[in-house]
Parts: C-alpha cells; sequence; structure tokens
C-alpha cells in the first residue's frame, strides 16, 4: 500500500533521491548524489527546499520509507529549469526510486501535486521531459500538453 502526503522541509532527503531518479531516468548512472548535488543545474531543483513557493508531495512505503516524490518550484528566467515557461509558472520534478514503479505511485504523487497546485490558485505547472521517457504518457494522459522544445527534450505544460 502506498500513502501520500503532503511534503514538508523534512522530507528533503526523499527529494533528493526522486531528483537523482529523474536525473539518471534511462537507467543509466549519469549522476552519483555528489555529482547531482554539486550541478548547479539539477541542485537547484532541491537546494534550500522548502523554500517559499515550493509545494510537493512525497509516496510512503507502509513501513512509512519514502519512496518516491513529485514537487515544483519557480525558477527566475536567469536561473531557469529545463522545463521553464515563465517565472511565475512552477516546473515540475518526478521520481519513484526502481523497486515501487509501475504500481501507481507515480499516477497518485501526479494527481496530488496538481490538485495541490490547483488549490494554491496556480495558473499552470511546467515540466522537460527528454526523448525516449515513457513517463511522457503519464503526463499526457493527465492532460500535458507540448509548448516548447529544449535540446533533446519537450517542455509540457498543463493549464490548471
Ligand atoms: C516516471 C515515474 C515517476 C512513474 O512512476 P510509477 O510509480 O512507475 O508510475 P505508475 O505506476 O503510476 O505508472 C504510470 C506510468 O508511468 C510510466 N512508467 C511506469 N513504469 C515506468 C518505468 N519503470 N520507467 C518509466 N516510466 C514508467 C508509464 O507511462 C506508466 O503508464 P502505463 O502503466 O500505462 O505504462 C517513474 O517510473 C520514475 O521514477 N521514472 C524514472 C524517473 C523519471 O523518469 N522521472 C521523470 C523525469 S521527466
Amino acid at each position: 500500500m502506498i500513502n501520500v502526503r503532503e511534503a514538508s522541509a523534512e522530507d528533503t532527503e526523499t527529494l533528493w533521491a526522486a531528483c537523482l531518479e529523474a536525473a539518471n531516468w534511462n537507467g543509466d548512472i549519469r549522476f552519483t548524489k555528489d555529482q547531482l548535488m554539486n550541478d548547479p543545474e539539477l541542485s537547484h531543483y532541491v537546494q534550500g527546499w522548502l523554500r517559499n513557493g515550493d509545494f510537493g508531495v512525497v509516496a510512503e512505503a507502509r513501513s512509512g520509507e519514502g519512496i518516491g516524490a513529485a514537487w515544483c518550484r519557480t525558477f527566475p528566467a536567469d536561473d531557469a529549469g529545463y522545463g521553464f515557461v515563465a517565472d511565475d509558472i512552477p516546473e515540475l520534478s518526478i521520481g519513484v526510486v526502481p523497486g515501487h514503479r509501475g504500481r501507481g505511485a507515480g499516477t497518485a504523487l501526479m494527481t496530488a501535486l496538481i490538485d495541490l497546485g490547483r488549490s494554491r490558485g496556480e495558473r499552470a505547472i511546467s515540466l522537460s521531459v527528454e526523448d525516449g521517457n515513457r513517463a511522457r504518457d503519464l503526463y499526457e494522459r493527465l492532460g500535458f500538453v507540448r509548448v516548447g522544445r529544449n535540446g533533446g527534450s519537450d517542455t509540457l505544460l498543463l493549464e490548471l
């Protein structure tokens, strides 16, 4: 059984773990945790969590262990994320640890995060998905549409 709840400042480690899964999404170890934490283009997704404007959700196994997270953060144009659309549109990140994928955690995290964004009055959520990542099916099923291109990735947007 998986429980999804709102993320707090105490969930930073679960977010780092999820961010590492997102960075290494295709199964290759492109980044170790140390490399991730020292790469400014990746670490800015989690560094300083939970700052003003951040919101997120975590998934827990029955044991209470964090097994995944989805969260949103806004970025200024001069420190944009890969899925940047505007400085007032939060960008989503998501990751579930490998042993717990394919059992609904990702869908539950996404729907909970979208509901949270809507209840906060956000107007939209953006994200970046690299070519070939199956996560794209999940995003499109939830209504995200392509609005841009950045390197080998598409930028998707969900209007709330
Ligand atoms: C994408 C991800 C968060 C989905 O979480 P999940 O718990 O596996 O999701 P669900 O069980 O709810 O499955 C929903 C959809 O996710 C995708 N998915 C499922 N297993 C997956 C896997 N092992 N790898 C990638 N995508 C997967 C599929 O589109 C699936 O839909 P389907 O069952 O109709 O094929 C998770 O697979 C993951 O952490 N992947 C690596 C990190 C990543 O790619 N992050 C997103 C970067 S843009």
